[in-house]
């Protein structure tokens, strides 16, 4: 572990790292473009200028690692006058695109003039080199030739991360470019990720592109609940509206990328299919009520049938889509209040769903391995079981929650079971189950919600609410707060109160709490416990 001294300050760090990561410790920014720590070392854009105390000449600290008593200076008069010059050097062909460039407001190079160059441009502006702009590199992308620094991250990404080498950088000095190899389209399943690592506007999102100033957007970390991976991302949203999922770095999930799926994912989240009232059905279709009318006629309805036919007559299906906290209520309602013991878990997934050896997974579902860790999935009964005990008769009520059971066992099963009880759906959207209910409970999405979801490897991973649901819908777990009170149960206020108390009562969760959580997520205990080293390791 050496000790070295940067900007006056004496810092011991783990040997290896390089002078940008050990500056980083004493939070000391050391500008660059080229330097990324998912990708190799570079080292050609020369905006990490250091000067090392005994090196004759300014070094660049992205290939710099430390040593023992290395005396580093990252703002001496040498170093600011290289950082100017690299950037006049950087800027001389770049356009005067920023009021109209995507980038703005998260660019690089706009925000180190301000922080390193501040100069007057010595180069007139009809002399800067003429590139392409506007090149379709593929579904995702768009390519402006101009604004591109030629710092090869893109260029790293695809050559080290997806193997995939779409692009390159051809012809020599001020006329070099970025452009696809012949006969190549950038459509790999990670093709976005390019524009997170564009340090300047010269990769842009089709997406994203001209929707919206990013200083107008808020943001919120959250995780894509797209597969079961739960890739760690920031949600850009404003006045209830999200713009788009970028990936969040968490290198026990994602590293630094999600897949281009997951990046769109945000879309299907806020569809014109949203419930937003209270239903109950009427004479012949569905009536809008008040929360209040809805929840009374839930539970007159689940009362009335363990009067008629006993608790087992009534069960609860919860797809994987739900939160931890979600899944514990539901069957609280369930188990506690009305003493069924039919509560059943349900990870779907379409037979072909897309995956591979990285990042994404076939399973669909954000929180099947949160609902085995809660003994609601694969526990004393299955969604199949159920089902087919409504289809016969024995099953009188059946709660739905977030799982549209005509697309998971098919429209002639579900016809025959649904058709045969009462039915209580709660969803976000309309879906062919929906048809069905007799009581509609409208709830959020996971942007709309707080709650965790437990992921394939085990990470207990929070998502936070952005905004709330739109119209009268409610997060999940206040939903079934209400119910489980106006049942004789106890009424939580908040998800945390929720996850306190789930954390008490399910092992598998034991002594977890949002604050262990945090933004990088925990592992269940038992896979914490396991992945210790042990003394003989230590
Ligand atoms: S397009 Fe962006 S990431 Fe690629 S080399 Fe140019 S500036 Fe770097
Ligand atoms: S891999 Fe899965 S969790 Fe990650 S971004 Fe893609 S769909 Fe979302
Ligand atoms: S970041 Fe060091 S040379 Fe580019």
């Amino acid at each position: 572990m050496p000790t070295l001294e940067i900007d006056g300050r004496a810092v011991t760090v783990e040997n290896g790292l390089n002078l940008i990561q050990a500056a980083e410790r004493l939070g000391i920014e050391v500008p660059h473009y080229c330097y990324h720590p998912a990708l190799s070392i570079s080292g050609n854009c020369r905006m990490c200028l250091v000067e090392i105390e005994k090196m004759p000449r300014l070094q660049i600290a992205c290939n710099t690692r430390v040593a023992e008593g290395m005396v580093v200076r990252t703002t001496s008069p040498k170093v600011k006058t290289a950082q100017a010059a690299v950037l006049e050097f950087l800027l001389i062909n770049h356009p005067i695109d920023c009021p109209v460039c995507d980038q703005a407001g998260e660019c690089k190079l706009q925000d180190y003039y301000m922080d390193y160059g501040v100069y007057r441009s010595r180069f007139p502006l009809e002399a800067k080199v003429e590139k392409r702009k506007v090149v379709d590199l593929g579904p995702q992308v768009v390519l402006d030739q101009e604004r591109c620094i030629l710092c090869a991250r893109c260029t790293r990404f695809l050559d080290e991360v997806t193997k995939t080498s779409e692009l390159g950088i051809f012809a020599r000095g001020d006329h070099c470019y970025i452009d696809l190899f012949p006969g190549k389209r950038l459509d790999n399943l990670y093709s976005g990720n390019v524009v997170d690592v564009c340090p300047v506007g010269a990769l842009t999102s089709k997406d994203f592109r001209f929707k919206a100033r990013v200083w107008y957007l808020e943001k919120i970390e959250s995780i894509c609940t797209r597969c079961a991976t739960g890739c760690n991302i920031d949600l850009y949203h404003r006045h209830g509206q999200m713009y788009r999922f970028r990936p969040r770095s968490n290198p026990d999930v994602n590293q630094y990328w999600m897949c281009d799926e997951g990046r769109l994912w945000y879309k299907e989240l806020q569809t014109e299919s949203r419930l937003l009232r209270p239903l109950v059905r009427g004479e012949s279709d569905f009536t809008a009520v008040t929360w209040e009318q809805a929840l009374s006629r839930v539970v007159d309805t689940l009362r009335r049938v363990k009067e008629e036919h006993g608790a087992g007559a009534i069960a609860g299906i919860i797809g994987a889509k739900a939160t931890n906290e979600e899944a514990y209520l539901f069957a609280r309602l369930l188990t506690e209040q009305l003493g069924s013991e039919l509560v059943a878990g349900l990870s779907w997934s379409p037979a072909n769903a897309s995956h591979d050896d990285f990042l994404i997974r076939a399973d669909k579902n954000p929180n099947t391995r949160g609902l085995q860790a809660l003994g609601v999935l694969n526990g004393r009964t299955s969604a199949a079981d159920i089902l087919a005990a409504v289809e016969q008769g024995a099953i009188k009520a059946l709660a739905v929650f977030g799982i549209d059971l005509v697309t998971a066992f098919g429209q002639e099963k579900a016809d025959k079971a649904l058709s045969n009880a009462d039915i209580i759906v709660f969803d976000t959207d309309h879906t062919r189950t929906t048809e069905y209910a007799d009581v509609l409970l409208p709830i959020g999405t996971a942007p709309e919600t707080d709650g965790t979801f437990t992921n394939y490897a085990g990470w207990v991973q929070r998502a936070r609410q952005a905004f709330p649901p739109p119209g009268e819908a409610k997060p999940g777990w206040e939903v079934l707060s209400l119910l489980n009170a106006k049942l004789g149960g106890t009424e939580h206020m908040s998800s945390a109160e929720v996850f306190a108390e789930l954390a008490k009562k399910v092992p598998a969760f034991a002594g977890l709490t949002y604050g262990k959580v945090g933004s990088r997520g925990a592992l269940l205990p038992e896979l914490a416990r396991a992945a210790e080293p042990t003394m003989a390791q230590a």
